[in-house]
């Protein structure tokens, strides 16, 4: 199976943004279907790339859109429901359309992207659905369609909403609440994550298979906060909040109209997301440190700070 031409759902997004580039560079043509044109604009600027207003939740329009692709990748994803149903709407029923329409449209290839420690039996609702969403795609592996799915800790890279999110938050508040203090992560660069998909379209040996994807060291919530802080040179005061006091508060930010954080996220923050193996060595490159690539965008430095951070977190 040789692949020239990928539409990728989701493209638009942080993550995709970064794919689509990758396969760009690797010379592949690219479908990115949008549905908000100023979050696609960027992607216009590479000849290869080719954007097109669509519903993909209108299995039609998917099939139609999946004509005479080699490859399909479903980056689709939500953190927070705008309307109850849409966890259900994005992570289960849209990889099921997906496939169905990689079967007619003839599509031989699909990648999926999962999250590390989802399951259908997961603590919350966005856990639970993105596991469903993962056992639909890799269900579907076969001879005629060829699945890979991704499972990565926690992205981070320039414009993440991750890093960048406590960034801003830390900058107007000097007391700072935090909760889930102690949930473990193990963060993954944004450019290793669209490495990975981009080396495995071509590569039967990711056929069917399933990859958990991490950075090289684990650290708590509250670790990455202080980092933050010590990067953007800010001395505030973090305090942990026990876990009553967390799920109070992600419910009470909750019922905001933006949501940073919801009951949900703190249930999925019950589970570590860490990876039980290292990087997977057949995408051919060692992961990024947090320590390297962040300060390049949490500007400004203040090196005396943020060296004692590295310093006291090194071991
Ligand atoms: N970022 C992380 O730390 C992380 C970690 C693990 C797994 N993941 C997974 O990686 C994927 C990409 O995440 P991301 O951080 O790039 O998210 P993102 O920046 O929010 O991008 C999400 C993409 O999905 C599209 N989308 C969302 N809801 C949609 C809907 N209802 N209908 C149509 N399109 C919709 C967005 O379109 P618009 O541009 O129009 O909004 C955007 O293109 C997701 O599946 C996520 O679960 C992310």
């Amino acid at each position: 199976m040789e692949i020239k031409k990928v539409c990728v759902l989701g493209g638009s997004g942080f993550v995709g943004r970064h794919v689509v580039s990758r396969l760009h560079e690797r010379g592949y043509s690219v479908l990115v279907p949008y549905r908000n044109y100023d979050r696609a604009k960027l992607l216009s600027v590479m000849p290869s790339v080719s954007l097109v207003p669509a519903d993909i939740h209108d299995p039609e329009a998917l099939k139609r859109m999946f004509q005479g692709m080699d490859a399909v990748i479903n980056l689709v994803g939500i953190l927070h429901e705008r309307r109850r149903g849409d966890f259900q709407r994005v992570h289960v029923e849209l990889p099921r359309k997906v496939v169905a329409a990689c079967r007619a449209a003839g599509v031989k290839r699909l990648l999926h992207m999962s999250a590390i420690g989802v399951s259908p039996d997961g603590l919350s609702r966005y856990q639970r659905s993105k596991g469903e969403g993962e056992a639909i795609a890799l269900a579907a592996h076969g001879e005629r369609l060829a699945v890979t799915a991704f499972r990565p800790s926690v992205i981070f890279g320039p414009e993440d909403s991750f890093l960048n999110l406590f960034a801003s938050l830390l900058h107007w508040t000097p007391v700072f609440p935090l909760g889930s203090p102690n949930a473990r992560m193990q963060p993954v660069y944004v450019g290793d994550v669209a490495q990975a998909f981009a080396a495995s379209l071509n590569n039967p040996a990711t056929f069917g298979q399933r990859y958990e994807l991490c950075g090289p060291k684990v650290y708590t919530l509250q670790q990455l906060v202080e980092f933050v802080a010590a990067v953007k040179g800010l001395k505030r005061r973090i305090i942990p909040l026990s876990d009553d006091m967390s799920s109070l508060q992600a419910s009470l930010l909750g019922l905001l109209p933006v949501k940073m954080l919801t009951h949900d996220n703190y249930l999925t923050l019950k589970t570590d997301a860490v990876c039980n193996c290292p990087f997977p060595e057949l995408f051919g490159i060692q992961p990024a440190a947090l320590e390297a690539e962040a300060p390049q965008y949490l500007t400004p430095i203040a090196p005396p700070r943020f060296k004692r951070f590295i310093d006291e977190t090194r071991h």
